[in-house]
């Protein structure tokens, strides 16, 4: 699967975002789609090999989750040089969906700099947001969490919109650019 290119950044020195996510029923979909949109990122779908569905994939989707395993899911190449890999996954059974997990284990090479969303009921998301770092590697620039109810009344009104704006801060900050200082030295930016 390729991800699908929204408006692409005009200049050139800007680094690209990707917003990957896995959705069972819409909630993380959604809130992955206005972030690409407003970001003007890339976005990819994880797709399931084996269908979730009904009581059954709801069952097997606790099971996976409870048990840390990552699920099969469809190949994904991860194209492009991405500045920001933002990554976003529903709670399930107070852990990461396994097919998130399971896309964080094959791409964990490519998953330098990256943010965290994740969507939920009512409990378990700060400490999935702490198991998603663990499981990358690397500390997240930013995260952001939205309960259902918050999703359907306004999209997480300003909770998202303040993480879109601080998504494109960050992409358009090198991680370590030379910048001149006031007298001649040089020193080195940190994002
Ligand atoms: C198998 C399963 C387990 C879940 N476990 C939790 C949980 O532990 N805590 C919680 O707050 N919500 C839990 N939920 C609710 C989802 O996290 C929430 O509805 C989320 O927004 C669904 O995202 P999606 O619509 O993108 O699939 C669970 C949902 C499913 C399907």
């Amino acid at each position: 699967m390729r991800a699908k290119t929204f408006e692409s950044r005009g200049d050139t020195n800007v680094k690209k975002m990707l917003v990957v996510y896995y959705s069972r029923s819409g909630f993380t979909g959604a809130v992955a789609r206005r972030i690409a949109r407003d970001c003007h990122a890339d976005l990819l779908s994880i797709k399931d090999v084996k269908p979730r569905s009904g009581a059954l994939g709801y069952l097997r989707s606790s099971l996976e989750a409870a048990m840390h395993w990552g699920s099969a899911i469809r190949k994904i190449s991860l194209h492009g040089d991405y500045g920001l890999v933002v990554i976003g996954t529903p709670v399930w059974f107070w852990n990461i969906s396994s097919p998130v997990r399971g896309f964080i284990r094959l791409h964990r090479p490519a998953l330098k700099r990256v943010a965290f969303f994740c969507t939920y009921g009512g409990s378990g998301a700060t400490k999935v947001l702490g198991d998603m770092a663990v499981l990358c590697g690397c500390k997240a620039v930013a995260t952001l969490a939205l309960r259902d109810d918050e999703i359907q009344k306004d999209m997480g009104g300003t909770k998202l919109v303040d993480f879109a704006s601080q998504l494109n801060r960050l992409v358009e900050q090198p991680t370590r650019e030379r910048a001149p200082r006031a007298g001649g030295a040089e020193t080195f930016a940190h994002s």
